[in-house]
């Protein structure tokens, strides 16, 4: 099937969301173009024009981004360097060459005090330097390229690259006991649902710009997920974890801050797009069995 959007350029092409989208069975009629950080550096302008020049893409997706929280709080410079200059940059090339431009970005830009599931409008206020970033990436592109869509996205885990399945996989590999953080509430969401939901708006042909969220249907604590995982991989693969204990989220000290409730309002993607909300299971399921488990 020959789609609108047929030649699509995604950044960051070595990430784990950009091996989602790559592995994706959706992907098959496009053509897909993924360079490294190094082929295409989306700091540098001269970078990205010979990128674009190159592929000559019918839509850009931005994968690429500085995704280490923690190290964000005393890397300051270098997360805005990316989060914000880069996203910038990027804007600006999409707006001067015609491209429409697919951002990633994240609950982190919201402060976790609400109770209810945050919309696309309501305020923004990070609490870390990594969601002050990635919001400060957002305003770039919504500046300098008004043809935009701006997914936001939660808890991201896959087969692929660094999460938090991952972890508690190697970690109930090696201990007996886990301590994980139970006061802090989230909706994990798979990348390849994510993957999923970015080619379904493209099919759709219908570029609506504008800022929507995505993320599983379950709103759980990385307690609640970290049991998840375990007792899904304890069916397929051998597991050392015997318990694992709820901590509160002081009981667990990171450089930055966590958001204590961070769960994304799905209502317009819905509406717009009929995208649903996925179960976080069918996600887990999927990463452990991509992963040979
Ligand atoms: N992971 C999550 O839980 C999560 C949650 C919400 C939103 N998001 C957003 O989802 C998107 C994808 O995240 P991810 O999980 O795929 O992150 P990831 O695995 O860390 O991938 C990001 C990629 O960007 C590359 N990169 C860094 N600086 C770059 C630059 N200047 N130019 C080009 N590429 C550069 C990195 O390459 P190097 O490693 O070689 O530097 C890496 O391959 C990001 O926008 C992120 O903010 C992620």
């Amino acid at each position: 099937m020959k789609t609108y959007f047929h030649k699509l350029l995604i950044t960051g092409g070595h990430g784990q969301m950009a091996k989602a989208i790559k592995a994706h069975p959706l992907a098959l009629p496009f053509d897909l173009t993924l360079p490294s950080h190094q082929a295409m550096d989306i700091t540098n302008d001269s970078s990205l024009q010979q990128a674009i020049d190159h592929v000559k893409p019918d839509c850009i997706i931005n994968t690429a981004a500085y995704t280490a929280v923690d190290k964000a709080e005393s890397e300051r410079e270098l997360a805005l360097a990316v989060n914000q200059i880069g996203a910038q940059k990027l804007a600006l090339a999409c707006h001067k060459n015609n491209i429409p431009l697919i951002q990633l970005s994240t609950d982190y830009v919201f402060s976790g005090e609400k109770k209810t599931p945050y919309e696309e409008d309501d305020v923004i206020h990070p609490i870390n330097v990594y969601g002050e970033s990635k919001y400060l990436g957002e305003e770039a592109i919504r500046t300098h390229c008004a043809d935009h869509l701006i997914l936001r996205v939660s808890g991201v885990f896959s087969e692929f690259g660094q999460n938090f399945l991952k972890t508690i996989l190697r970690l109930a590999r090696e201990r007996d006991e886990l301590n994980i953080v139970s006061d802090q509430i989230t909706s994990p969401t798979y990348a390849g649902d994510i993957a999923g939901v970015l080619f379904t708006m493209l099919q759709q042909n219908k570029f609506i710009p504008g800022t929507y969220h995505y993320c599983s249907q379950d709103a759980i604590s990385w307690y609640e997920f970290a049991g998840m995982i375990v007792n899904t991989a304890k069916k397929r693969t051998s597991i050392k974890t015997k318990n694992i204990h709820p901590i509160n989220a002081n009981e667990y000290k990171t450089a930055a801050k966590r958001p204590p409730y961070s769960v994304l309002d799905c209502r317009k993607i819905k509406t717009i797009f009929d995208i649903t909300q996925p179960a976080v299971l069918d996600g887990i399921v999927a990463s452990l069995r991509e992963c040979g488990n």
